[in-house]
């Protein structure tokens, strides 16, 4: 595997007017949002959801890549394709969540470190088998009073570089999301404050353990306040602060940079991406800005689901809408109008 290849990929993720969905819950993640929906989280009913995102007629046109669980590269749709085949024949590149999970950092009462790395080299040589060409791990920082310390950002830090290293190795494309937390009640300036910090921690990691920038994928938060805030911010406020972020912190090798969504309401999601493409215009960063969303994306098609089959149609069309207006808005031509025209 050259350099070129995994830039390739990288690139192919990032591509115009494409980003990312994220469909790779954990078995208790999924069984949360299933619970909301009044629906048991069964190898069964897993599959089925993950099948009608899988299959959505069109969803190509706007989604590059789905990142799955372990679970889910092993399944197959109702009509017995294999997933990780159902999506190579749509278009869709295959990727794989590899880490096993934030755990309390010891020694930091209310701090996380993800860990994951013993036997990843293997587990990612069977991935690779198995069809995926990129994968995600997902460190977890989070603001609070004295929080977060050094000892967090600089463990999650060094243990994203490793997986980045190992991914590379193995011909797999990294995702690299270090997640600032948006669930306090700090103000927009901390969370640009904390999110400039770790990035500049992350990618000191990645040059000591010699990632290559141009065959990884940077997977981060938005600078916004948290929800607890009393002052929200304009879009606008969003996109400058989030821009200024990623230029002070993210080498301009990178291939592409990509947003989570973290607990933004879809429409917000899509408006805060749309307004940083529009604000910016062509060609003015030195990386593509798309997105990487899992709830942003699914949770309007999977109220619509509920867990009824007769409903997949309906979902479907819904996941493919939120999935235009976002493909419009890493191009920056996302509109009102278009985002009502589901509902018309
Ligand atoms: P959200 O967009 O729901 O934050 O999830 C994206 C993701 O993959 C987090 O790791």
């Amino acid at each position: 595997m050259t350099i070129r290849e995994l830039e390739n990929t990288a690139m192919g993720m990032v591509a115009p007017g494409k980003g990312i969905l994220a469909i790779d819950e954990s078995f208790a993640t999924i069984g949360k949002r299933f619970q909301a929906i009044g629906v048991d989280s069964t190898e069964e009913s897993r599959r089925a959801y993950r099948d009608l995102l899988i299959t959505a007629p069109g969803i190509g046109e706007y989604v590059s890549g789905m990142i799955l669980f372990d679970e889910t590269l092993r399944q197959s749709s109702a009509a017995g394709v294999p997933f990780r085949q159902a999506l190579v024949s749509a278009g869709i590149l295959p990727g794989i969540k590899v880490d096993k999970g934030a755990k309390n950092l010891a020694g930091h009462p209310g701090e996380q470190v993800t860990e994951g790395l013993d036997g990843l080299r293997e587990r990612l040589g069977e991935y690779h088998a198995l069809g995926a060409r990129f994968a995600k791990w997902r460190a977890v920082i989070t603001i609070g009073t004295d929080l977060p310390s050094r000892a967090c950002i600089e463990a999650n830090a060094h243990a994203l570089a490793r997986y980045a290293a190992l991914c590379q190795e193995q011909g797999i494309v990294p995702i690299v999301e270090p997640e600032v937390l948006m669930d306090w009640e700090n103000d927009i300036e901390r969370c640009y404050e904390v999110t400039e910090a770790t990035l500049r921690t992350v990618f000191t990691a990645l040059y000591t353990q010699r990632v290559a920038l141009e065959g990884l994928v940077l997977k981060t938060n938005m600078a916004v306040p948290g929800k607890q805030c009393a002052r929200q911010s304009s879009p606008e406020e969003v996109a400058t602060r989030t821009i200024r972020c990623l230029r002070q912190a993210v080498p301009a090798a990178v291939a592409g940079i990509v947003f989570l969504s973290g607990g933004q309401s879809a429409q917000d999601a899509t408006v805060h991406l749309n307004t940083m493409n529009a604000l910016a215009g062509p060609g003015e960063l030195p990386w593509p800005l798309s997105f990487s969303y899992g709830r942003a994306l699914q949770d309007p098609a999977l109220k619509t689901w509920a867990g009824q089959a007769a409903n997949v149609g309906a979902a479907q069309r819904v996941l493919l809408h939120r999935s235009r207006c976002n493909g419009l808005a890493a191009l920056g031509r996302y509109t009102n109008a278009i985002e009502n025209e589901l509902a018309a």
